[in-house]
């Protein structure tokens, strides 16, 4: 959703900078030429043709008498003969003294001087524009008192350069194109996303279905720690969350933390669910839920960290833990992070041999480790966790679930981190 609105906004970006960067072109195109040329000639009717630009013709098409007067229709082509299309044409026409324009068609008619002897003829809208060897023919209804014939006219319009044109049409024709291939870009982008978060999705529900199957034959194993594995994850990735790592990282962390446990399903219940004291051969086999969950998850390699989370998270600080003893840093991170919030979750909840301690015990007990069970850094993490009330929130979340054990399992919803939202 977040890329949806990124990619849209940048598109939006685009499509303004693509407006503008074309307004600019078009504007310093026209700057740069002379981008109409005036054209002004006086025209003979007779057909000859004095320019190489525009010629044109005339033709009496209705002469009858009314009155003293002739009564008068004349026709006018306007031929253009050039390269360029002309515009905003004027013609202006000599009329005997006395004479009258009565209507006119194509154009409209006006009186140029005081002496009423000269009009102006005015295209109508449509024929402003006369392209490259096309013409335009209009007529005028004139009353004259003496026999006449007109023998010349004078034109005036714009002719647009040609180069002008040229230089526009390319100059758009490399902008378009450029946008063709951004917006073709754009729908591919789109569609990958679609398809990858398609992909991501039923990733994240084979995951969950695979989890929420261990998950469930841990919980079944030892009743006493039902909702452990959904709390230490929770735990787990709030720690991460503060210690500022990746979404994807939280994510992992979120999974190792719920699948850490994963060994105790090799434990017989016997010996897990014992509440008195264990012999030295119970202990090793508790003990090896390390190992049988680090062989367990071995094949779950595409989820980083989750094997060595189950095989380390009982290592501790001081290297006196299990099962291979390792000491600071050299226990990978998720694993001490799991370990200080499994140690946390033990230590809140009510085990088959113990109470739960009070809040104060508990930040002392985790406070006493430090440095030696846990790694000091992590511990200021879980005691402001304890603190500020955010252990309190994820018990809360999680009761519900303790109820209805039997349905205990995880969602999409659960999930921290990159997949939220989609
Ligand atoms: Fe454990």
């Amino acid at each position: 959703m977040k890329t949806d609105k990124s990619i849209n906004f940048f598109l939006m970006f685009i499509a303004i900078l693509m407006m503008l960067t074309t307004a600019y072109y078009v504007n310093r195109i026209a700057l740069r030429n002379n981008v109409s040329l005036k054209v002004d000639e006086a025209l003979s009717l007779t057909g000859a043709r004095l320019t190489d630009k525009v010629y044109a013709t005339v033709e009496k098409t209705k002469s009858n008498k009314v009155g003293k007067n002739e009564r008068e229709e004349f026709e006018f082509n306007i031929i253009n003969i050039g390269d360029n299309a002309l515009n905003n044409w004027n013609v202006y026409l000599t009329i005997p003294k006395g004479a009258k324009i009565e209507s006119s068609w194509n154009v409209e008619y006006s009186y140029y001087n005081d002496e009423r002897d000269m009009v102006v003829l005015t295209p109508d809208y449509y024929y402003l524009s006369i392209n490259p060897m096309e013409y335009v023919d209009f007529g005028v209804f004139m009353s004259t008192p003496v026999q006449y014939f007109p023998t010349e006219i004078r034109f005036v319009g714009y002719q647009l350069l040609g180069t002008y044109y040229t230089q526009i049409n390319r100059t758009l024709g490399i902008i378009y194109l450029f946008w063709l291939i951004a917006f073709i870009g754009f729908l591919v982008t789109k569609f990958n996303l679609r398809s990858y978060r398609e992909k991501q999705k039923n990733d994240v529900k084979l995951i969950l279905q695979s989890m929420n199957t261990f998950i469930s034959f841990i919980d079944a194993k030892d009743p006493y720690t039902r909702g452990h594995s959904k709390r230490v994850a929770m735990y787990a990735a709030e720690i991460a969350k503060r210690m500022q790592l990746s979404e994807d990282e939280i994510q992992n962390i979120y999974y190792a933390g719920l699948l850490h446990d994963a060994g105790k399903i090799s434990v017989p219940d016997a010996v897990l669910n014992k509440p008195g004291k264990l012999s030295d051969e119970e202990r090793a086999l508790i003990q090896n839920h390390t190992v049988a969950g680090g062989k367990m998850l071995k094949q779950m390699s595409s989820i980083r960290g989750i094997r060595e989370t189950a095989l380390y998270h009982h290592e501790r600080y001081d290297g006196n833990g299990y099962p291979e003893g390792l000491k600071g840093e050299s226990i990978p991170l998720y694993a001490r992070i799991v370990g200080v919030a499994d140690s946390y979750d033990a230590m809140s909840s009510n085990r088959v041999y113990r109470r739960h301690l009070n809040k104060d015990d508990i930040i002392e007990e985790i406070q006493k480790g430090s440095g030696t069970q846990f790694d000091p850094d992590i511990v200021k993490y879980m005691v402001d966790m304890i603190n500020d009330g955010y252990v309190n929130v994820v018990k809360m979340e999680t009761a519900d679930n303790d109820e209805h054990s039997s349905d205990f399992h995880i969602t999409e919803s659960d999930v921290p981190g990159v997949y939220m939202g989609y």
